[in-house]
């Protein structure tokens, strides 16, 4: 939430303040600006390096006392392998690997913004200093007592020593935004459901207002007269009433058909009637990871005033046992006028899907339709944490997302879909039913949805596993990741907007 650091712009020559920070490839070899810093020192710098068994392989780190005559106090070589085809995904990691180094509290650190090589470009640049802020997010909001050296605002001082200093500080501009988007999705993952339900995330959303993004929110009424029985059905057995957000960037040409990303929204889900066990229940206030997304992907294209027109649509709702809940064995109309009948009342995500999907396809007409939700838990069986599940009907959509997802870090694996997993979930009361049996959970959820896409190019993205509680990584250490924020943002960057 809060950022604890400070990221600035400096020449490539000046003197270290605090921590140095350089980088070596494997066989050791630093550039001339960090040489040059070391100065006599380097062969003590070898010395240690040896000690400590660091051969620079990427992303390893030898942290070392600095040495005399090297104005720092701590010097920090970080390894950057063999220091060619480096992706943007390293350069992350070189600063949340930096990042993971700050002593709490106050502190100062100079990084040498260099490869052996010569110096980096100023994109590479800013990319460690995006590095360096997800790396450095807390969500701290709800502690009142904090811990030695986290008291009031302090905050790291961090330079980086770049070639271009005006040239690292516009790219940051731009990178800083994608950050800003992740933070924004991080926060909500993270927010606790009794703050965050469906009214509040909606209020959240519309603060994307104030970026030039118009905000449409349909509350239950709206959504009666649309007919969204599958999403409205799903939150009425809650006391917070659901919402669906409409958000447009228009940053593209006029009257040009936009991308669209929808997000699912369930604020909490307890399984409703089909009532989840209560072992870790408290984790399914993440269940609207996907909203969060492309909250967080909507915010950092406005932010930097993406050339691109743009659609963002999340259902939100909460998912709760009550009087007036759905029971399995009711059927429900979507807005599309399928029927759906509820064998399982705890595959919500879908039934909310639905709608939005189907209002997306047949309002907004987009080039193509990106969804992001925590569908299934049978994804992370399949994939845990590491990969995204992707399904897709559309082969040239697909392959730009598994480019993305390479290039960022936020990888995805695309799985099949095809009519053998459709028929597993017809119903013999309705057109379906809202689950297909214990066999390939994650691909009945992915033919369920693709049944109200009315043959939109479209990409589903079950992000169970990696929306929250993932392993830390270099790069975060939040129990909510943001996943997906920078993996469209770069899709939309690489494919869809005017040059
Ligand atoms: N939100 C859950 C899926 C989930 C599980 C997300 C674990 C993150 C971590 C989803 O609504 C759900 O309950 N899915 C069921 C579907 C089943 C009833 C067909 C599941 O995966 O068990
Ligand atoms: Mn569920
Ligand atoms: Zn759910």
């Amino acid at each position: 939430m809060s950022d604890a650091i400070k990221v600035g712009f400096v020449p490539l020559s000046s003197a270290a303040r605090g921590i140095m920070v350089v980088f070596c490839d494997d066989s050791l070899k630093v550039g001339p600006a960090s040489a040059k810093a070391l100065g006599g020192s380097i062969e003590l710098v070898k010395r240690a390096a040896a000690a400590a068994a660091f051969k620079g392989k990427s992303g390893t780190v030898l942290d070392i006392l600095a040495p005399e005559g090297v104005k720092a106090t701590r010097l920090l070589v970080i390894g950057a392998g063999k220091a060619s085809g480096l992706k943007a995904n390293d350069f992350l990691k070189f600063g949340g690997v930096a990042a993971g180094k700050l002593p709490a509290g106050t502190a100062a650190m100079t990084l040498v913004a260099e490869l052996p090589t010569g110096a980096m470009t100023s994109e590479q640049a800013a990319t460690i200093a995006s590095g360096l802020r997800l790396r450095a997010y807390k969500f701290d909001r709800y502690k009142t007592k904090k811990k030695d050296g986290e008291e009031g605002g302090s905050r790291a001082d961090i330079s980086l020593a770049v070639g271009d200093v005006a040239a690292a500080k516009k790219a940051f501009v731009a990178a800083g935004h994608v950050v800003d988007g992740v933070v924004i999705a991080r926060d909500l993952v993270n927010e606790p459901p009794n703050v965050l339900f469906p009214e509040e995330f909606a209020r959240r959303a519309s603060q994307l207002r104030k970026l030039g993004v118009k905000v449409e929110v349909l509350d239950v009424k709206a959504m009666q007269k649309l007919g969204m029985g599958a999403l409205l059905g799903v939150g009425q057995g809650s006391a917070r009433p659901s919402r669906t957000v409409i958000m447009r960037w228009d940053g593209g040409k006029k009257g040009e058909a936009p991308v669209a990303f929808v997000g699912k929204g369930v604020c909490f889900d307890t399984g409703g009637i089909s009532i989840k066990p209560a072992g870790s229940m408290e984790d399914m206030k993440g269940d609207m990871g996907g909203a969060a997304c492309v909250v967080g992907l909507m915010h950092a294209l406005a932010a930097r005033k993406a050339k691109a027109n743009v659609v963002g649509a999340i259902g939100l709702v909460e998912n709760m046992p009550d009087g007036n809940a759905q029971r399995p064995g009711d059927i429900v109309t979507s807005m599309s006028g399928q029927t759906i009948e509820i064998i399982n009342t705890d595959a919500e995500g879908r039934l909310v899907l639905a709608d939005v999907l189907w209002y997306v396809a047949k309002k907004v007409k987009p080039k193509f339709m990106v969804d992001l939700a925590t569908l299934t838990g049978a994804i992370v069986v399949a994939l845990g944490t590491e990969h995204a599940g992707m399904f897709s009907n559309n082969d040239e959509l697909a392959d730009r997302l598994l480019a993305a997802g390479a290039e960022s870090g936020e990888k995805v694996w695309r799985m099949p879909l095809g009519p053998e997993y459709d028929k597993l979930i017809d119903s013999q009361f309705a057109d379906m039913k809202n689950t297909g049996g214990r066999h390939g959970g994650s691909i009945t959820a992915a033919q369920f949805l693709q049944r109200f896409v009315d043959g939109t190019p479209w990409a589903h993205l079950d992000i169970a596993g990696t929306a929250m509680g993932a392993p830390k990584t270099d790069i975060n250490h939040s129990w909510g990741a943001g996943y997906g924020v920078r993996l469209l943002d770069r899709l939309v960057a690489d494919h869809y907007e005017r040059k």
